[in-house]
C-alpha cells in the first residue's frame, strides 16, 4: 500500500476555517492494521471498549459511548437527560446544541429551547442569566419547567470559569435540573488552565467530548456519564441510526489522536494568541478574547469586506473564509505567516474602503478554493 498521502504535508496545512479539517496521520492509519474487528452494536469490539474506557477515565465517569459525531453525542445526551415533557432546555444562544445541530434539540427531545445571550458577552452566569430565566417545576402550568441546562466549554474558544460551573452545578442539584456539557473542546480548556478534564466533568451529569476537532481524529465523539445513563443513551444512539458495526477501525485512530495530539494543543493556543496580538496591533476588532485555539475577528465592526477577505486569503494561498480563524496542530509555519499578512492587507484595504454591509458567514464553504 502506498502511504505517501499520509506522510506528505496535510491538505489542512493552510486551512484556518476549522480544526475539523485536520487529516489522519500515518500512525493513525497504521493503528487500523492492529485493531479488533468485533461488532460494537453487539458490544463485542475491544478497541471501541478501550477507547470508551479511556475517555471515561479522563473524565472520571463510569462509562463512555463512542459515536460518529459530536452532534449525535450531544443530541442523545439531551434526550437521555430528559423524561416527561413539557420541559425546557436552557443554554447559551450561541451554543452548538442550539444553533448548529439542525434543530435536533427540539425535534428529538420535544423540549422548548430557552436560549440566553450572556450579560457579560462571554458565558452564562447563575445570577445574571440562569436564575432570571429559570422556570421551576412548581405546579404552575403555563411554563415549561427547566429540566436541563447545557453549557459549552470552550465556546468560541472561550474558557468557562470553574467557579461559575460549580455554582451552576450546585443550583442544578438543588433544583432537580440535569446539567450537560458540550465539551467538544474541553481538551483545550484543560490544557490551557491546567484544570483536569476530570475536575471539569465532575460537575456535570453528562459530557460530550469530540475527537475529530482539535485532537485530529477523522471521526468520532464520546459521551460519558454513569452506567445507567450510558445504557439508555446507547438505546437512543441505536434509534437514531448511530450503531456502528466494526467501529474498532475508527476507534483505533481516535486512540492515536488522543495519545499523540493532546500535547500539541498548547502550541495552537500560542499561535492563536500571536494572531490575536497582530489584530490588536493593527486595531482589528475581535468578537471575543483569544483564550484557546480560535480568533474571532469582528468583520462588521472592523469594516472588513468578507469577499475581500476571501480574495486576499486566496492570494496568499490560505483558507480564511470568515472572521473565525481556527488554529490546529497541522498548520504550517508558512501558513501562519501568510495568515498574518492576510490580516494586515485586509485591514489596510478596509481602511481605504470601509465596508458598511453585514459581514457574511462563509464558515465552511470551499468555493474559491
Ligand atoms: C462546540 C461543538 N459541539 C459539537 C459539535 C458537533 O460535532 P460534529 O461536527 O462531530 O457533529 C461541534 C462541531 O463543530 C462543535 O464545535
Amino acid at each position: 500500500m502506498d502511504y505517501s498521502v499520509f506522510t506528505a504535508q496535510s491538505p489542512a496545512h493552510n486551512d484556518f476555517r476549522s480544526d475539523t479539517f485536520t487529516t489522519p496521520t500515518l500512525s493513525m492509519v497504521q493503528a487500523l492494521s492492529s485493531t479488533s474487528l468485533g461488532d460494537a452494536v453487539y458490544y463485542e469490539d475491544d478497541t471501541t471498549k478501550l477507547l470508551e474506557a479511556k475517555v471515561a477515565k479522563f473524565t472520571g465517569k463510569e462509562a463512555g459511548l463512542f459515536c460518529v459525531s459530536g452532534t449525535l453525542t450531544n443530541q442523545i445526551a439531551m434526550r437521555t437527560n430528559l423524561l416527561q415533557p413539557p420541559y425546557s432546555i436552557l443554554c447559551d444562544s450561541r451554543a452548538h446544541v442550539y444553533v448548529h445541530e439542525a434543530g435536533g434539540l427540539s425535534t428529538l427531545t420535544q423540549a422548548m429551547p430557552m436560549p440566553i445571550y450572556p450579560k457579560n458577552d462571554k458565558y452564562l452566569t447563575l445570577e445574571a442569566d440562569i436564575i432570571p430565566n429559570f422556570t421551576p417545576d412548581d405546579g404552575e402550568i403555563h411554563g415549561a419547567p427547566t429540566k436541563l441546562i447545557c453549557l459549552e466549554n470552550t465556546l468560541h474558544g472561550m474558557i468557562y470559569p470553574l467557579e461559575e460551573i460549580k455554582k451552576i452545578s450546585k443550583f442544578c442539584k438543588e433544583n432537580d435540573v440535569r446539567l450537560h456539557l458540550d465539551g467538544a473542546r474541553i481538551w483545550n480548556a484543560s490544557v490551557e488552565t491546567g484544570i483536569s478534564i476530570e475536575k471539569y466533568c465532575s460537575y456535570f451529569d453528562s459530557v460530550s467530548l469530540c475527537l475529530s476537532k482539535t485532537l485530529g481524529a477523522p471521526i468520532g465523539s464520546v459521551l460519558v456519564g454513569d452506567k445507567k445513563f450510558i445504557n439508555k443513551a446507547n438505546h437512543f444512539k441505536k434509534q437514531n441510526g448511530g450503531g456502528i458495526r466494526q467501529s474498532g477501525l475508527i476507534a483505533s485512530m481516535a486512540i492515536v489522536a488522543i495519545d499523540e495530539n493532546l500535547s500539541k494543543l498548547k502550541q495552537t493556543h500560542e499561535w492563536a494568541k500571536e494572531i490575536g496580538k497582530v489584530c490588536e496591533e493593527y486595531n482589528i476588532i475581535l468578537e471575543h478574547p483569544v483564550e484557546t485555539n480560535f480568533v474571532f475577528v469582528d468583520l462588521q465592526a472592523s469594516k472588513i469586506n468578507p469577499d475581500k477577505l476571501i480574495e486576499i486569503s486566496d492570494k496568499y494561498k490560505v483558507k480564511i473564509y470568515s472572521g473565525r480563524i481556527s488554529l490546529h496542530y497541522q498548520l504550517s509555519k508558512e501558513s501562519l505567516e501568510s495568515c498574518r499578512k492576510v490580516l494586515i492587507e485586509v485591514i489596510e484595504e478596509a481602511r481605504k474602503n470601509p465596508y458598511e454591509g453585514k459581514g457574511n458567514m462563509k464558515f465552511y464553504t470551499s468555493e474559491n478554493n
